[in-house]
């Protein structure tokens, strides 16, 4: 069976170092592995679209933005095919036969639906729209026949729903859907990095998020102004590490490498925690060095950037090519779904067939 990845991201906002760490690293290694036979990644126009009906400036000057990002990290598209969802009206029609197959209380049960219709403050005015983006994600995924999806721990549940409607499909019809995989970070620091305040959520309204594109002196500012442990006040005092957003930090970006470069009086990343927890270890140090760490990961980013911006028709032809070979291929999976639904009259000649022998007397 071939090996496809399937993921994306909607595009609400620039990227940030938790997209990073908790996705981006990851999908540019699993490209350069030459493992999978094909990789997609999508940007989710229309998913942004349903909880941001109001506003699609902000969506429109996103894609951009986004696409960006993906390329600045390192996603190559002469080996992933980089869409824009809205482009592939494909994945409309599949949603529309797959929500036959869903609940209505199955979707109030989705956690991830749950807590940001709470985030949201929709209470009982939730778009219709927002409800099923479960469903619309199955069809994303099912449409690229994807065996392997690379997302952060909050998507859990919608590859869950993903499986749940393809075995449904799989039953009821024919074998034609393929069940996805989740691939976490396998880095548990990564699963869900902190904002620099320290607050569970990296969000734009709350200021606590160092995104791709930030330059090198607001990176700094970032480190220097992050949440450490509000006991640890004098160098000698003994500090915490665990929701040590510093520490934190550290565990997702820090390799053994980096000590000797930057911090030799240490070896490990463990003797730097246990050296913070007896005290004598000020917060000025540990921000500075992880200051290093993370501007030797971003600077590269930074600069791929910066030659994507002073090309923005290539990316622009980029994105218009990804979508249209996506719509190919979404195309061929629709088609093999109405086969097995029975609704594909036009497709071959065996409808007419069985209707002429039934009305013939
Ligand atoms: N829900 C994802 C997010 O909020 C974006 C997304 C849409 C996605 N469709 C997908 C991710 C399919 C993986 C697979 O980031």
């Amino acid at each position: 069976m071939e090996k496809v990845i399937l993921t994306g991201d909607r595009p609400t906002g620039n990227l940030h170092v938790g997209h990073y760490v908790g996705s981006l690293k990851r999908r540019v290694e699993l490209q350069n592995s030459g493992e999978y036979d094909k990789i997609f990644i999508m940007i989710a126009d229309a998913q942004a679209l349903t909880d941001n009906a109001d506003n699609p400036e902000k969506v429109r000057q996103n894609i951009m933005q986004v696409a960006l990002d993906y390329l600045s990290c390192g996603i190559d598209p002469n080996k992933s095919i980089i869409f824009i969802q809205s482009q592939v009206p494909e994945l409309c029609e599949l949603s529309f036969y797959y929500m036959n197959l869903v609940t209505v209380s199955r979707l109030q049960r989705n956690p991830t639906v749950k807590s940001e219709i709470q985030m949201r403050n929709f209470e009982t005015s939730i778009p219709v729209g927002f409800f099923t983006y479960p469903i619309s994600q199955a069809s994303d995924i099912t449409a690229f026949k994807a065996t392997t999806v690379p997302v952060g721990e909050d998507q859990l549940p919608m590859i869950e729903q993903t499986k749940e409607i393809v075995r449904r499909f799989n039953m009821i019809y024919e074998d034609t859907l393929i069940e996805p995989e989740a691939l976490l970070p396998d880095n548990k620091a990564c699963l869900r990095l902190p904002g620099t305040d320290g607050k569970a959520k990296m969000s734009k309204s709350l200021n606590n998020c160092i995104y791709l594109s930030d330059s090198s002196e607001d990176v700094k500012r970032g480190i220097m102004s992050m949440y450490t442990d509000p006991n640890h006040i004098r160098v000698e005092d003994p500090g915490q590490v665990e929701g040590n957003c510093v520490f934190t930090y550290l565990d997702a970006f820090c390799k053994p490498e980096h000590f000797g470069k930057y911090l030799p009086d240490y070896q490990s990343l463990q003797e730097l925690k246990d050296h913070y927890t007896r005290g004598g270890l000020g917060d000025v140090k540990i921000k500075k060095f992880l200051i290093k760490i993370m501007e030797e990961e971003l600077e590269p980013i930074r600069a791929r950037r910066k030659g994507y911006e002073e090309n923005i028709e290539f990316v622009y032809q980029m994105l218009k090519e990804g979508s249209e070979k996506a719509r190919a291929v979404a195309a061929e999976t629709l088609k093999d779904v109405k086969k097995a639904m029975k609704i594909n009259y036009f497709e071959d000649g065996e409808f007419l067939e069985e209707q002429i022998s039934r009305y013939r007397k």
